[in-house]
């Protein structure tokens, strides 16, 4: 069933968050649906520009129609990460998203404030919802580099949602996109998110950049041949206490790119006469899946589908 953030939303606020999963092709697709479904948890489905631009726009909206057909337990948002008004508006029009997020962060405020009101009033109309963002990651944010952290700034949020309408709110608060989030120990400011909340009752709040890019993951990944030095990702135990604060919405990528990266380099290590890319491919989709299960116990999303399905069909 493809529902809005906004529903799952209201069922996880203060409670726990929902994951936000990015895939980019079939495999992904099977693995992420068998994840949450085993784990009984609600989801939102991200498809970047970048993934929309992979293969085929179409190619991923289609899958998501044909996930909901195949897997009909499923309680899901499909969900633009990171676009820009022109993929915004296309979204929209697609027939498919639920819901969709205008980064106009890298823009001057009042900038932001007006391409993001113009997405959400053409999104609203439509019965989507729109996810905004204030403030900027460390690093790079699809097209847009930001060479410090550029914390929001909570003095802004009221007036920000007020003017704009938006539904829920990206919020910098110290972690950034990919495997390399800290040099030394992590510094979330979870003290934003408390003086955001305090401002903002009730309002669902984002982290982006969550991958907890696990230290194992990324030593079997060097064992078979990689080389990837001076990673480090966020504290997954510290989820629960942002979902305390108001984050309703915690997105994870980098973390599936690794499991895919360890599957991949460890099967051809030790089979390299193989070359039906079906084997590794079934090794991955299993093994993704137990990452998701395992992703939405730390979220506390697990075991929550029965009752965030009733609640929406509650509230309908
Ligand atoms: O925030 C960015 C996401 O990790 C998506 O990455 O633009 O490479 O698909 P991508
Ligand atoms: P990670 O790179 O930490 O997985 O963050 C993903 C993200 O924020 C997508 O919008
Ligand atoms: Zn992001």
């Amino acid at each position: 069933m493809i529902v809005t953030t906004k529903q799952l939303f209201a069922h996880a606020y203060g409670k726990y968050a929902i994951g936000a999963y990015n895939i980019n092709n079939l495999e992904q697709t099977m693995g992420l649906f068998e994840g949450n479904v085993r784990s009984k948890a609600p989801f939102i489905v991200q498809l970047s520009k970048g993934a929309r631009n992979y293969t085929h726009k179409l190619m991923l909206e289609a899958m998501m129609q044909t996930a909901d057909k195949i897997f009909p337990e499923a309680v899901f948002a499909v969900h633009l990460d990171h676009g820009d008004e022109k993929t915004c508006m296309d979204c929209i029009a697609s027939g498919v998203y639920s819901s969709v997020m205008i980064d106009a962060s890298a823009f001057p405020y009042e900038e932001n404030v007006a391409i993001t009101k113009r997405v959400v009033d053409a999104a609203h109309a439509k019965g989507i919802v729109v996810e905004a963002e204030l403030g900027q990651l460390k690093g790079v944010e699809e097209d847009v580099t930001a060479a410090e952290h550029v914390y929001t700034k909570p003095e802004e949020v009221v007036d920000f949602v007020s003017k704009t309408g938006c539904d829920s709110l990206a919020c910098a608060i110290g972690t950034s996109h990919g495997a390399f989030k800290f040099s030394g120990d992590q510094k979330l400011r979870y003290d934003i998110l408390e003086e955001i909340q305090k401002k903002l009752p009730g309002f669902p709040l984002v982290m982006h950049g969550s991958s907890s890019v696990p230290p194992g993951e990324v030593a079997r990944i060097n064992a078979a041949g990689g080389a990837i030095k001076g990673a480090k990702g966020v504290d997954a135990t510290q989820f629960l206490g942002a979902a305390k604060r108001g984050v309703t919405k915690i997105n994870i990528d980098t973390d599936g790119r690794l499991v895919w990266t360890r599957v991949h380099r460890e099967f051809f290590r030790d089979k390299p006469e193989k070359f039906d890319l079906r084997d590794p491919g079934k090794i991955f989709m299993k093994e993704y899946a137990d990452f998701i299960y395992e992703k939405n116990c730390l979220l506390g999303s697990a075991y929550q589908v029965d009752d965030a399905r009733a609640f929406i069909e509650k509230n309908k």
